[in-house]
């Protein structure tokens, strides 16, 4: 497993790390049917492997990610735990009704819910998940600012950022990280968004390198049909046409350089995203331990010049490059 400095902080985080998204089970944007011993396994199946860090967020399962995230962490000594990540921005009732809100009295709140769940005294990033509302980003910035200062949290980011609103928060403290979304099917951050994280030296953590599961090989027309009705794949734009037939044929030149080294299409998927020098590492998604080898042996797999390109051509195609 290679390593890389966040940025300008001390964190020297694993070229991978620990997506769970799905772990939050089923809810508005769930991944369908998720088992909570199958995600710990996983976890402590990744840490095993030399993964170092792990990235949560409260709404991720309305409050159970960051749940089944402190039951893992509980089974293991303090000195070999992960570092954890998580975010705010989020409410939700009791329908589970998610509603944003970044202001000071909400992002309070959810530090201390966040912190219990996680059964952690600080957390080591702390990120905005959404830049929404617009009107409230220097107020949950200023905040962050003094979660900082309390020692709350060790280092504060940002995420979905453009560069328009990092340039509004950043006076207030520097930010010292960025999670975009940044994929073979997901390249529109590479012209003004991961420049400027790199021209500022912020660390930056890729969301989604797989396509949310697209670019591993394994998601095939068949399976899309096949899934579930609380998966919200089904519905994405991505895995559906026009963008799905562009994206599968991203898949089969991944597939063919994958194969000449050995290791799956999901780690070369991943591999592509650190040819960018802006980036720190990426947030990878995994849901049963059965996953977790094919994926870690991106974490030290460096792609030839040659290869980077064929993908860089193949993820040209117009329509593969707009967001969703
Ligand atoms: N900040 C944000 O707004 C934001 C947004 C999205 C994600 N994120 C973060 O980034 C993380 C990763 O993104 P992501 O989960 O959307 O997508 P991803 O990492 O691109 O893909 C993850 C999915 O790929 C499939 N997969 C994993 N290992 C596999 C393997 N070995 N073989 C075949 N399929 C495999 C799994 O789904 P199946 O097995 O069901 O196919 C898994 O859930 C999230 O968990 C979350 O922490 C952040």
């Amino acid at each position: 497993m290679n390593f890389k400095k966040l940025g300008e902080t001390d964190l020297n985080v694993s070229r991978i790390g620990i997506g769970t998204w799905a772990m939050g089970g089923r809810w508005q944007w769930g991944w369908g049917r998720q088992q909570d011993s199958d995600s710990i396994e996983t976890i402590h199946q990744a840490l095993t492997q030399g993964v170092n860090w792990l990235d949560t967020a409260p709404v991720y399962g309305l409050g159970h990610s960051e749940e089944v995230v402190g039951k893992a962490l509980s089974d293991i000594p303090a000195s070999e735990r992960p570092m954890v990540f998580t975010k705010c921005g989020f409410n939700w009732n009791g329908q589970g009704d998610v509603t944003p809100s970044l202001t000071a009295r909400s992002i309070r709140e959810e530090i201390e819910a966040s912190l219990k769940r996680l059964c952690v005294e600080t957390i080591d990033l702390y990120q905005i998940h959404w830049p929404n509302p617009e009107s409230e980003l220097e107020e949950a910035w200023a905040t962050l600012s003094e979660l900082k200062q309390e020692g709350k949290i060790r280092y504060a980011g940002v995420s979905n950022f453009s560069v328009e609103q990092m340039q509004r928060i950043s006076p207030i403290m520097p930010i010292d990280s960025l999670q975009p979304n940044y994929s073979l099917i997901h390249r529109d951050v590479e012209t003004h968004v991961l420049p400027y994280c790199d021209m500022h030296d912020m660390g930056v953590l890729a969301y989604s390198p797989m396509g949310s599961g697209l670019l591993t090989g394994k998601m095939t027309r068949t399976r899309i049909e096949a899934l579930p009705e609380d998966d919200w794949r089904r519905e994405a734009p991505a895995f559906n046409e026009p963008q799905l037939s562009v994206n599968l044929a991203i898949v089969q030149v991944l597939e063919g350089i994958s194969s000449n080294y050995g290791v799956s299409c999901a780690a070369a998927a991943i591999a592509w995203t650190f040819a960018h020098p802006a980036l720190s590492a990426a947030i990878v998604g995994m849901r049963t331990p059965d996953q977790v080898q094919a994926l870690v042996t991106a974490g030290s797999l460096q792609l030839k010049d040659e290869d980077i390109e064929a993908l860089n051509l193949a993820s040209m195609e117009p329509a593969a490059s707009e967001g969703e």
